[in-house]
């Protein structure tokens, strides 16, 4: 089986890798292996790492974050989805805290949806009808709110990941994840 993701479609074609030097994407998907996945790859190996979708359905990932530098945005792949995980600039920070809640369509303080202020980290998937938003590339837009933007009916995510102009209902859901140590973090 097959797992791709490309932007604006869930089952789009195989994700690029952009070029090492640029310094604000990464692109890695994780494996589990058994009940608890560590293993790292890049896409075009995920077809031959690929474990079985119920193996999935069971697995926690976990993401070392200590290679993401600040600015960069990784996704992997977390039963089957996409998991969105941003090293946010104090910048996305300072803008996501300084939002009114009753501006949002989707009322969430960004304390509640971060372990820590730097990591956001979440589901890749709008909430609209399931389009994966664009945002993670270099070169992407980011939407009006300098987060994601999903394309396929114009939805506009925040740097909290929160929906705020779009068809959208929701914000894109943060999973269950902990951090394991100062730079590991296991999802599900
Ligand atoms: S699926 Fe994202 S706006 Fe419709």
């Amino acid at each position: 089986m097959s797992e791709t993701a490309d932007a604006g479609h869930p089952t789009g074609g195989v994700a690029e890798i952009d070029e090492p030097t640029r310094r604000d994407f990464l692109l890695w998907s994780t494996i589990a292996v058994g009940g608890v996945g560590t293993a790292i790859a890049v896409w075009p190996f995920i077809d031959q790492m690929n474990p079985a979708a119920d193996t999935l359905a069971l697995a926690s990932t976990e993401v070392d974050l200590s290679q993401i530098e600040v600015g960069q945005s990784i996704t992997v792949i977390w039963r089957g989805k996409p998991v969105f995980i941003r090293h946010r600039t104090e910048e996305e920070i300072k803008e996501a805290e300084s939002v009114e809640l009753s501006a949002l369509p989707d009322p969430q303080a960004d304390a509640d949806r971060v372990e820590k202020p730097e990591w956001l980290v979440m589901v890749g998937v709008c909430t609209h009808l399931g389009c994966i938003p664009l945002g993670q590339k270099p070169g992407d837009s980011k939407g009006d709110f300098g987060g994601w933007f999903c394309p396929c009916h114009g939805s506009h995510y925040d740097t909290s990941g929160r929906i705020r102009k779009g068809p959208a209902p929701a914000n894109l859901p943060v999973p269950a994840y902990e951090f394991t140590d100062d730079t590991n973090i296991r999802i599900g």
